[in-house]
């Protein structure tokens, strides 16, 4: 018993000083990598060099025996998502069913795909990192397609909506399919955008824009104007 309480305290010691030196913040320079690696000006800056290599082939392999097999940190306690947090790619990216995928990703930073584009190419066909959003987003815009954010394979309006509700109870759903059913277009509500980046579209308001002409209430969910006024019944777009 004694024997395994000083094992304990020697592990329990060495561990205290392994940890105590490990978090140093000694302001030697850095000795794994040559300076001007964290430069994006220099010539051996870290992202150039990853990209490069990504480019023959090599990829990140050298990178995760000392950042760790998730670039978690592993023994040289430096993360690469510190830096940044989209690359490496976290796991769940990829994870179609996840609420971390890159799709909810694209969402928290309101739809931009501009970063992905530095290195899926700005056509998404794979660019520097030789991977492309068409092998799965296959029709001709690729991930920017009108029924990736909303949608569905029968038309662009929702369901489903831009937070992933289905159901018509939702106001970004409503009665969508029943105006499309009866054979409206989008444009006798809505400007429509000819492409991602049209101006309007993914704009800052909080809601999507309707015409003015059908003085649309989001509050109460109704239009104060509409084909079917009617003086003993409201039409509730999420209610019906
Ligand atoms: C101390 C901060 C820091 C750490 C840690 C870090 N990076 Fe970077 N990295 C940067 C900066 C700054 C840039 C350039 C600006 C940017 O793209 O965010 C960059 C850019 C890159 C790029 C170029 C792509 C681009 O966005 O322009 C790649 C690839 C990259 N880093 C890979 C890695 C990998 C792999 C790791 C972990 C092994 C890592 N980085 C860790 C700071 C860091
Ligand atoms: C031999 C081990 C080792 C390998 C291999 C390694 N790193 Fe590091 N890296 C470290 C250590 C240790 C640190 C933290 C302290 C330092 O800079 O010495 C670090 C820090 C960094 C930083 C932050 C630098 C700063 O100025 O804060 C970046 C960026 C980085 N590594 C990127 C990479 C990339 C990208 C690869 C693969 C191409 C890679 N590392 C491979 C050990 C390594
Ligand atoms: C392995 C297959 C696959 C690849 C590769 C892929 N995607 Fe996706 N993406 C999907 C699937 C499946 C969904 C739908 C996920 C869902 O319904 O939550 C999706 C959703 C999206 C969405 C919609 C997000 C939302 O919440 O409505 C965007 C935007 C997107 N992807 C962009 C991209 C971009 C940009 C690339 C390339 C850099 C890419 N995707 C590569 C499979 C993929
Ligand atoms: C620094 C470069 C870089 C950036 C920025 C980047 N990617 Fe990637 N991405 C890659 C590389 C390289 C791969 C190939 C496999 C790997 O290394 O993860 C990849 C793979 C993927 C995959 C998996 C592909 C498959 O067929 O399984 C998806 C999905 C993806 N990226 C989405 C995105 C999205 C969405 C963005 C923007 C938010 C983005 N990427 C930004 C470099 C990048
Ligand atoms: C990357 C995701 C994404 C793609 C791709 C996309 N949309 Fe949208 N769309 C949105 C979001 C988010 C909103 C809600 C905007 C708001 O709240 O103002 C929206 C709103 C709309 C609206 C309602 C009116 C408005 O502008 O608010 C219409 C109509 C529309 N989109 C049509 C399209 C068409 C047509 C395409 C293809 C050219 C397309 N969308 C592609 C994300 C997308
Ligand atoms: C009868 C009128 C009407 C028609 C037709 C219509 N919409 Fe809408 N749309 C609305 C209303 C009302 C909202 C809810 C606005 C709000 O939240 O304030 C909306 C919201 C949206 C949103 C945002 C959903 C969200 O996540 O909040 C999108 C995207 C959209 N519409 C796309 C379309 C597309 C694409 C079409 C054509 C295929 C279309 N709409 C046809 C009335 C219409």
């Amino acid at each position: 018993m004694k024997k395994i309480i000083i094992l304990a305290a020697c592990i329990g010691i060495s561990l205290f000083i392994i940890l105590s030196c490990s978090t140093d913040k000694s302001p030697l320079a850095s000795k794994a990598h040559p300076e001007g690696w964290n430069v994006t000006t220099s010539e051996v800056f870290h992202g150039e060099k990853v990209l490069a290599s990504l480019a023959s082939g090599s990829g990140l392999t050298s990178c995760k025996g000392c950042h760790g097999q998730n670039f978690e940190g592993g023994e040289s306690q430096v993360a690469c998502a510190t830096c940044h947090k989209d690359y490496p790619h976290p796991l769940a990216w990829t994870m179609l069913r996840s609420s971390e995928n890159h799709g909810q990703y694209i969402k928290n930073e309101k739809w931009s795909m501009e970063r992905c584009k530095t290195c899926h190419g700005a056509d998404y066909s794979g660019g520097k990192s030789g991977s492309s959003c068409y092998h799965c987003h296959k029709t001709e815009q690729g991930p920017e397609a009108c029924n990736v954010c909303h949608g569905s394979q029968k038309n662009f309006a929702p369901p489903e909506d831009t937070k992933n509700n289905v159901e018509t109870t939702a106001i970004g759903v409503g009665a969508h399919q029943i105006h499309i059913d009866a054979g409206f277009g989008c444009s006798i509500c809505h400007v429509v955008p000819t492409t991602l980046a049209s101006p309007g579209h993914l704009d800052e308001t909080p809601h999507a824009e309707v015409l003015p002409t059908w003085s649309w209430d989001h509050e109460k969910a109704t239009c104060g104007n509409s084909c079917h006024n009617h003086p003993e019944k409201t039409y509730i777009w999420n209610n019906f």
